[in-house]
């Protein structure tokens, strides 16, 4: 199994560009962005982001949501799977894209610790244990990644000024498998 694949995505300067003033106009102070999960505004992300969007359609792709990810120096690294109904993302990393690594598990299902989320997400990770990833990604640009098996990052950093690690992760209406193939 693919657990990732990076995306040679049309026009990538432009649109590369355009995400990183998306991010500035969302937030203008990055040390207020301290959620690993967040929403930024889809409505901003398709006036500011035209030649991005133009990509994803060019690949096919009809955009579903736009999500952020950030990780701190003090950010929960469990394993876990994503409260998803897509089976893939396509992250697309914006800032310290070198300060962490994701990692891919094969690990029983018995070993899920299911939680429900206070927003009503279900929340699946795993009981620790000595697991040895079976794929791992410095994801830098943008590349579709499996939300639905049990990954976890890991900082490849110890100093402050290499965080947060802020990527944008979008969903489809397509399930993106097929770039995993
Ligand atoms: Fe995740």
């Amino acid at each position: 199994m693919n657990y990732f694949q990076e995306i040679d995505f049309p026009n990538f300067d432009q649109s590369h560009k355009e995400l990183i003033e998306y991010f500035n106009i969302v937030h203008p102070d990055i040390t207020t962005v301290v959620d690993f999960f967040s929403f930024p505004s889809f409505e901003k992300f398709l006036s500011i982001c035209p030649t991005t969007n133009a990509g994803f359609k060019e690949m096919g792709l009809n955009l579903k949501g736009v999500f952020m990810i950030t990780v701190l120096p003090d950010t929960n690294s469990n394993i876990h799977i994503d409260g998803s109904p897509h089976p893939c993302r396509l992250q697309w990393p914006i800032i310290n894209s070198h300060s962490v690594e994701t990692l891919w598990y094969n690990i029983d299902p018995s070993y899920q610790i299911r939680e429900m989320l206070p927003n009503g997400v279900e929340y699946i990770s795993y009981k620790t244990g000595d697991y040895v990833p079976v794929a791992r990604k410095n994801i830098t640009g943008p590349t579709v990644i499996r939300v639905e098996e049990p990954h976890a990052i890991r900082r490849l950093s110890d100093i402050n000024s290499d965080f947060p690690r802020i990527a944008f992760s979008f969903a489809f209406d397509e399930s993106l498998e097929d770039f995993l193939k």
